[in-house]
């Protein structure tokens, strides 16, 4: 296992909630209310181990590649805002399915520049060994995610 293997995990485990919600039916309340707690749940603590371990190392080890990096917290920013109202709005209300809607073509979005765009980049500069602690270490930092998505560093800046 190394990073970015464990990113991607994350990544594929979010695309399958985000599949089961567009196969939900439109009154399935229950299941869609359930299905987006898991999403707050995965992504807040995705977003919480890019940040705080992921980003610092891949800037440090590839800065050539530091757009990439201002861009991608631009975009956690906008997620954990959406993550956050999604948290307290009825699945009833008539703007639920359009905020997930918008919120999935955000992370889509922003999963296939880190995967295609970035990452492989960082690939190149990180050794295998330092792709291996850096897991290690965000195994660790995911122990200690926050579970409110606005208590991610990007809900500030
Ligand atoms: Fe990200
Ligand atoms: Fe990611």
């Amino acid at each position: 296992m190394d990073a970015i293997v464990l990113l991607r995990e994350d990544h594929k485990t979010v695309e399958k909630l985000f599949k089961q919600f567009e196969k939900a039916g439109e009154d399935a309340y229950d299941e869609k209310r359930k299905l987006v707690d898991q999403m707050i749940e995965e992504l807040t603590a995705h977003a919480y181990i890019e940040e705080e371990v992921f980003y610092p190392a891949a800037r440090a080890a590839a800065p050539e590649t530091v757009d990439h990096v201002l861009e991608s917290v631009e975009e956690h920013h906008v997620v954990v805002w959406m993550l956050s109202e999604l948290k307290d709005m009825d699945p009833r209300d008539e703007r639920f399915d359009a905020k997930v809607t918008v919120l999935m073509e955000n992370v889509r979005h922003h999963v296939e520049e880190e995967e295609n765009e970035w990452f492989p980049e960082v690939r190149k500069a990180m050794g295998r060994n330092q792709l291996q602690e850096l897991c290690e270490e965000m195994v660790k930092a995911k122990g200690r995610a926050p579970s409110e998505p606005l208590a991610v560093s990007s809900a500030r800046q």
